[in-house]
């Protein structure tokens, strides 16, 4: 027995943010930002919409694509850094929106690798026979906790969700997954403010992302090559063996740098960042819906899915569609 993916939904914002735009409002060019991170617009969500705005539209997306019926869904978990509120949970505000009132409804919170974390606990309940539909989301409004006046992180970071639904299935689906963490890094990519630690209005910059971006980049790049060199080690597996790698769409130059550390040709890696920027945990999935939507991924191609976030945290899921 297998957990599959049935379907996959995204939601971007329309409101697009272009580099043109970014170099009236920081010291930037369109020519800084596309070389140095292969971007050139983003989405940004407007004023009145909160993540849970964003990932219902993109649970909503996946519900119709999957043939189910909302009532069928028995587990809710969602990757998010960018909450609503602090309680409740953007989980549980998307079950209230589909009408479902008894079923688990839960976020996690591991920053960019957020949708990977939740992908690996939904296959979990799937596999234990816990669950027997599983909305899977990740979804993000990074613009919230950006400092639009810091051209180190402004340019890189936007807003987005996408979600898919898993079921069980005897046919292959996900073959493996790992997820794991090292909290020594912390200092290199956080909020300063939170719900318990900082206090609220303490200093108007503790709201934002502080990133210490080159530091960020070297680790990335050695951490990404060794669990994906892992997950295919695991599975008896090379980089020929893999039909699409979808590693978390944060820089250009780090997916690049990881991909010829594995000898897999950028043909097969699946890059949306140049329109999307680095939107953490609902990168993968927007990323997924994109290239299955664009009929680049069809069913029956194995897929080496790979996340990076903030705490450090990190994951691979290697799948089947
Ligand atoms: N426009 C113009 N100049 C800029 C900008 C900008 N937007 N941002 C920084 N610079 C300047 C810097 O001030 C610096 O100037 P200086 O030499 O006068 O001091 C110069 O450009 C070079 O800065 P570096 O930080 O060395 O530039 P680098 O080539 O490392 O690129 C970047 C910076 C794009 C942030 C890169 O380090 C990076 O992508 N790091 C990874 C960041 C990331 O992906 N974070 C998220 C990953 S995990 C997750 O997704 C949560």
């Amino acid at each position: 027995m297998y957990s599959r993916i049935i379907s996959v939904g995204s939601y971007q914002p329309d409101n697009i943010v272009t580099n043109e735009e970014l170099e009236r409002k920081v010291d930037t060019s369109d020519e800084w930002i596309r070389s140095r991170t292969g971007i050139e617009s983003r989405a940004i969500a407007k004023p009145d919409q909160a993540t849970s705005d964003l990932a219902i539209l993109a649970a909503d997306a996946a519900i119709k694509k999957s043939g189910i019926t909302k009532d069928e869904i028995d587990l809710i978990i969602v990757g998010t850094c960018t909450p609503d509120v602090a309680t409740p949970n953007v989980g549980v505000i998307i079950q209230e929106s589909l009408g479902l009132n008894s079923c688990p409804a839960f976020s996690v919170e591991a920053a960019c690798s957020g949708f990977i974390y939740a992908l690996n606990i939904a296959n979990k309940f799937i596999l234990s026979g816990e669950s027997k539909c599983a909305l899977v989301v990740g979804a993000e409004t990074l613009s919230r906790i950006t400092d639009w006046n810091d051209r180190n992180t402004c340019v890189l970071f936007a807003d987005g969700a996408g979600a898919a639904i898993l079921k069980p299935s005897e046919d292959t689906g996900i073959i493996y997954s790992e997820i794991s963490a090292d909290g020594s890094y912390s200092d290199l990519l956080y909020v300063p403010y939170g719900t318990s630690r900082k206090p609220i209005n303490e200093k108007e910059n503790d709201y934002f992302l502080q990133m210490k971006g080159n530091e960020v980049f070297k680790v990335a790049v050695k951490k990404l090559e060794s669990i994906a060199i892992n997950t295919m080690k695991e599975n008896d597996l090379t980089s020929d063996d893999i039909d699409w790698f979808i590693p978390h769409q944060a820089n250009i130059r780090i997916i690049q740098a990881v991909a010829k550390r594995l000898d897999m040709p950028m043909e097969k890696v699946i890059v949306t960042l140049s329109k999307h920027g680095n939107t953490s945990a609902a990168s993968i999935p927007l990323a997924l819906d994109e290239a299955i939507t664009d009929g680049r991924i069809s069913k029956g191609d194995r897929i080496l899915l790979q996340s990076f976030g903030a705490g450090f945290t990190w994951g691979t899921v290697l799948l089947t569609l």
